[in-house]
Order: structure tokens, then C-alpha cells, then sequence
């Protein structure tokens, strides 16, 4: 996959959108920093140097998109699972916060931002590596290097992390693996599967109950009225 690599950028995503209106294709834009760093739901991600930010550029005709929004979290979280002890707990809160436990709570490291058309499927990261955790959101977001101690080369990271997705979408074209066990591996990684959970939907309505399942649509949760499926579009937050 082609990289191309910027300073700086407002948004990866928004660069990525504009390489694809000039008909390219399967690209990935990485930039140092970003001036106007996108969160889901209209979020602002700070974007200091420091962290790590890219999007991939797929054709959503040659791979499932259900299958790519769960590889993309399993594919981070094994990546920097590499780079901390065994012992620190790293996974993925739904739909795709990959979050790490400190001291009993978990932290946010890293987001995606997916965007999806019927021509491209745009999949944004942000990994806070090495840039300092802004004091507006020090209670929920950790870095990398608050976790090993130290700086970690970023750039390393990101080819790990690179090499690791591409392998899996060649053994998925290849079919040397299948969807259902991404499924299970996104399962495995879940901190979100068997908790009870509040959900914030994008109508402003609260789901609660015990997280039953989830699948390549989205959670089946245990609620008062039975069981309910919540599409993971239009989740915002999980508590
Ligand atoms: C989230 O809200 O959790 C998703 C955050 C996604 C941030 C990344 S950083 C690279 C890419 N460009 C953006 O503007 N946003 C995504």
C-alpha cells in the first residue's frame, strides 16, 4: 500500500477524501500532526505531535466493511500489545475505542473514524504514542508512553500495525481465514462482551442491560424488554 506522509494536515481523513475524488486508490496518508484532528460524532481529536495519525483508503467493492471495522481494532490492539508487558490489559470498548486498564479504570489510546460510501471506505486512526495527554481529557485518555515509560518509536508502530492489516486481508482474500473468526478474535479482545452497559444512541435514548453478543452489525443487549439490537452506527458511548 502506498504511504504518503505529511507534516502536517488538517485531517488525514479530509486529505484522504480529496486524493480520492482524483481517482486514487488503496493509500494510506499519515501525517506528524494534525491542525483539525476529527473524533466520531463531531469530536475534535487533539492531534499534537507526538501521536499517531492516519487513514487507509480501501475499496469497500473488494472488501467487506463490516469485516474491515472489526479488523481494524484487532489489528491495534495486537500491534501494541507488542510494546508493553504482558501484563497490561489492552482491548477494545465498543465499537472501536481501543482502551487500556490503569489502575482498575480504563483509558482511551486510540480512536477510529470510519467514513463509508459506496466508493470508498476512508478509516481513520489516532494512537496517542508519545504527544502529551491534553488536561481536558488526562481523566479518560492515556499515551504509550505513560504506559512503557518512555518514548516508543511511532513510525515503527505504524508499520506494524500496517503489516499486520495487510496480512489479514490477504488471508482474507485468500481465504485463508474467514470472517467469523475476526468475529471472535474482535470477541476475544472485547472489554465491553458479558459487562452491563448504558448506551448513549445517536436519538439522545439510553439502552441498559448486560451485553449479550456482538456481531458484524453491531451489540445485542439484555434490556427490561427483552433482547435489543443496537446497531454500532448509532452508538456514541458506552458506559
Ligand atoms: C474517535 O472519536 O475515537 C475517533 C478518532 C479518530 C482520529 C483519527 S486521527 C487520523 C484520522 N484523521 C482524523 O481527522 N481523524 C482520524
Amino acid at each position: 500500500m502506498e504511504i504518503i506522509h505529511l507534516s502536517e494536515v488538517d485531517s488525514t481523513n479530509e486529505y484522504a477524501k480529496k486524493l480520492v475524488e482524483e481517482k486514487k486508490k488503496n493509500f494510506v496518508v499519515l501525517a506528524d500532526k494534525q491542525s483539525c484532528g476529527k473524533g466520531r460524532w463531531g469530536r475534535v481529536w487533539y492531534s499534537d505531535e507526538g501521536g499517531l495519525y492516519f487513514s487507509i483508503v480501501i475499496d469497500p467493492k473488494e472488501y467487506n466493511p463490516k469485516v474491515v471495522n472489526l479488523l481494524v481494532p484487532i489489528c491495534i490492539v495486537e500491534t501494541l500489545k507488542k510494546y508493553v508487558d504482558k501484563d497490561i490489559e489492552i482491548g477494545i470498548k465498543f465499537p472501536n475505542d481501543i482502551v487500556v486498564k490503569v489502575n482498575k479504570n480504563y483509558k482511551k489510546i486510540g480512536g477510529i473514524l470510519v467514513e463509508l460510501t459506496d466508493k470508498y471506505m476512508v478509516i481513520g486512526v489516532g494512537i496517542d504514542v508519545n504527544n502529551p495527554i491534553r488536561k481536558e481529557i488526562r481523566e479518560i485518555a492515556v499515551s504509550l508512553k505513560e504506559i512503557v515509560g518512555g518514548d516508543v518509536d511511532r513510525l515503527k508502530i505504524f508499520s506494524d500495525f500496517l503489516q499486520t492489516f495487510e496480512n489479514y486481508l490477504k488471508k482474507l482474500a485468500n481465504n485463508e481465514i474467514d470472517e467469523y473468526e475476526i468475529l471472535k478474535k474482535y470477541k476475544k479482545y472485547s472489554i465491553t462482551l458479558g459487562k452491563y452497559v448504558k448506551i448513549l444512541l445517536s436519538n439522545n435514548k439510553i439502552v441498559s442491560g448486560k451485553v449479550y453478543d456482538i456481531d458484524f452489525d453491531g451489540i445485542i443487549i439484555g434490556t427490561e424488554n427483552g433482547l435489543e439490537k443496537i446497531p454500532s452506527g448509532i452508538c456514541i458511548q458506552v458506559r
